[in-house]
């Protein structure tokens, strides 16, 4: 190699060096949160694609400010935004209504605000309703009422953690006194299920910061977002950020102060709380959570109840809506089941009419004891001349009943056997299949086309029955469980489980 090519080299990597310590020194200089840090790499594209990016200027024209958490009965909006101007005069604000605040913001018309209802007007277009289209920044700062930004350096700093794209996709900034709290978070959507738990906040592995925040972020990401003005804002958005595996970042130091303190009346502080509830559960619904397990073990359904329609429709080939979709048997479903089943069970017993579980559900019970997951319904045996020695099933026989516990029973309309429902308005049902013996083979007078494991069988199974653990309770089975499904289902029916017409769904 040549003196002077190795010189250049010496010179060229110097001046490498050099570039690397003042990108640290400037680096230093806005990031004081000191767990933070990027490389000087990235650093340094930030600063060649926008060269004055640290000055109240550079953060103003680089960010949007969405208000979309507030209460028109009880805000102070207005404020919100003359304080930020304080800060950053004249940033892009989009206030965000589920419909036109009122009573009206007064807001000041030298500002750079827009007033968006989210409830589309027929003398509008399309995107008048869709506020994505209006953020023309290449970030978003969504505020919640009352948020103080106090120093236009913590949103330089947010912009510069975002450049490092990767690691973290969003930054939350906590407001008021109360520090943020780290939660785990599991979103299961094929259990139409969400767990919660208290994790360690100095671990960094947070799926959720729970707290009053502002969160700032890429505008694309924001876009990429299935709900971008779902609220409460914070809760709708952890989700959504959890299951695209991205990582928020919480800015401890920097915390918001507050403009003022709302809902000092107790009606408007109780209606607040309310309608908090409100919108967190109509994501669920909207979005297929109807289970949620608390930290603390307890879980809350958002699915149906006995005053409810069963929360799926009509099943057509022994396929419900609910696989095509990759879905399981939604948890509210699973539970209105064993709780009819178990209820069924000890009213069988009581009357003495000798049962067992039948196809999928004894199936669910050899494999895990419960309701194969994307089972909808409980099929059981019955012996016929045991109708006789029941009164639930006799009356069920000339009519459709409601229990003393609100289950109703009948003779289905589509053959000779009972069904018990869950409830008058949510059909959710345990089926009851009369089976009789002849020479020695058990035989009923209704078959199911689409149920290959509807078959006759050998009375011997039933001689004598057994008992096997179901949801909860221990319930009458055949003897030889194993055989007796390998006879109606095939060979290693309990190790491969399927869909009942799987081939539908691949
Ligand atoms: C804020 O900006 C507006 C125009 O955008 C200007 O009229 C006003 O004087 C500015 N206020 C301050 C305090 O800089
Ligand atoms: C929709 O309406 C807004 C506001 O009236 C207007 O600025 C925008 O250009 C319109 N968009 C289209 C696609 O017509
Ligand atoms: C949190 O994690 C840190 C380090 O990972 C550990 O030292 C600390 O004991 C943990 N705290 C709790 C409450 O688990």
């Amino acid at each position: 190699m040549a003196i002077g090519t190795r010189r250049l080299i010496l010179v060229a990597l110097s001046v490498n060096v050099l570039f690397i310590v003042f990108m640290a020194v400037q680096q230093h200089k806005y990031i004081s949160d000191s767990s933070f840090s990027v490389s000087g790499r990235q650093v340094e594209q930030q600063h060649q694609k926008e060269p004055a990016s640290h000055s109240p200027e550079s953060v103003r024209q680089r960010v949007t400010v969405i208000i979309r958490d507030f209460e028109s009965f009880d805000n102070a909006v207005v404020e919100t935004i003359r304080e930020l101007y304080t800060v950053l005069n004249g940033t892009k604000v989009i206030i965000v209504g589920d419909t036109v605040p009122y009573p009206p913001l007064q807001v000041d018309k030298k500002w750079d605000v827009e007033i968006v209802s989210l409830n589309p007007n027929l003398m509008h277009n399309y995107s008048s309703s869709r506020p994505v289209h209006m953020i023309k920044t290449k970030h978003v700062l969504v505020l919640p009422d009352t948020a103080k930004v106090k120093h236009w350096k913590h949103l330089q700093t947010a912009i510069i953690a975002l450049g490092s794209k990767g690691r973290f996709r969003a930054v939350a900034i906590g407001v008021g006194t109360e520090q943020l709290k780290c939660m785990s978070m599991d979103v299961d959507l094929k259990r139409w299920q969400m767990t919660l738990g208290l994790a360690n906040d100095s671990s960094d592995h947070c799926d959720m910061w729970t707290g009053d925040q502002a969160l700032f972020m890429l505008t694309e990401d924001f876009h990429s977002l299935a709900e971008p003005f779902a609220r409460p804002f914070a809760q709708a958005f952890y989700i959504q950020a959890k299951l695209r595996q991205w990582r928020v970042r919480y800015f401890k130091r920097y915390q918001m102060a507050r403009v003022k303190d709302l809902y000092s009346e107790p009606h408007n502080k109780w209606k607040h709380k309310r309608l908090e509830e409100e919108r967190l559960s109509s994501f669920y619904k909207h979005w297929g959570i109807k289970a949620v397990v608390h930290s603390d073990g307890k879980t809350d359904y958002y699915g149906c109840t006995k005053t409810t329609p069963r929360c799926f429709g009509t099943i057509i080939d022994d396929m419900p809506e609910y696989l095509y979709e990759g879905k399981w048997t939604p948890p509210c479903c699973l539970k209105a089941l064993r709780e009819t089943t178990r209820h069924v069970f000890s009213i069988l017993e009581k009357e003495k009419v000798r049962y067992w579980l039948e196809g999928g559900s004894l199936l669910g019970a050899a494999r895990n004891e419960d309701i194969i997951l994307w089972d909808y319904d409980v099929d059981v045996g019955i012996y016929r001349e045991d109708i006789e020695k029941s009164p639930h099933l006799k009356d069920a026989k000339v009519g459709s009943y409601v229990d003393e516990e609100g289950f109703v029973w009948e003779k289905a309309t589509e053959g000779e056997f009972f069904r018990v429902q869950y409830s008058e308005d949510n059909h959710l049902h345990v089926d009851l299949h009369p089976f009789y013996s002849k020479d020695g083979t058990m035989t009923k007078d209704t078959w199911f086309k689409t149920h290959r494991q509807d078959t006759e069988f050998p009375e011997r199974f039933l001689k004598p029955l057994t008992k096997i653990s179901f949801v909860g309770i221990m319930a009458s089975a055949p003897n030889n469980v194993r055989e007796f499904l390998e006879f109606k289902f095939g060979k290693g029916v309990i190790e491969q489980s399927r869909f009942p017409n799987f081939k539908r769904v691949q």
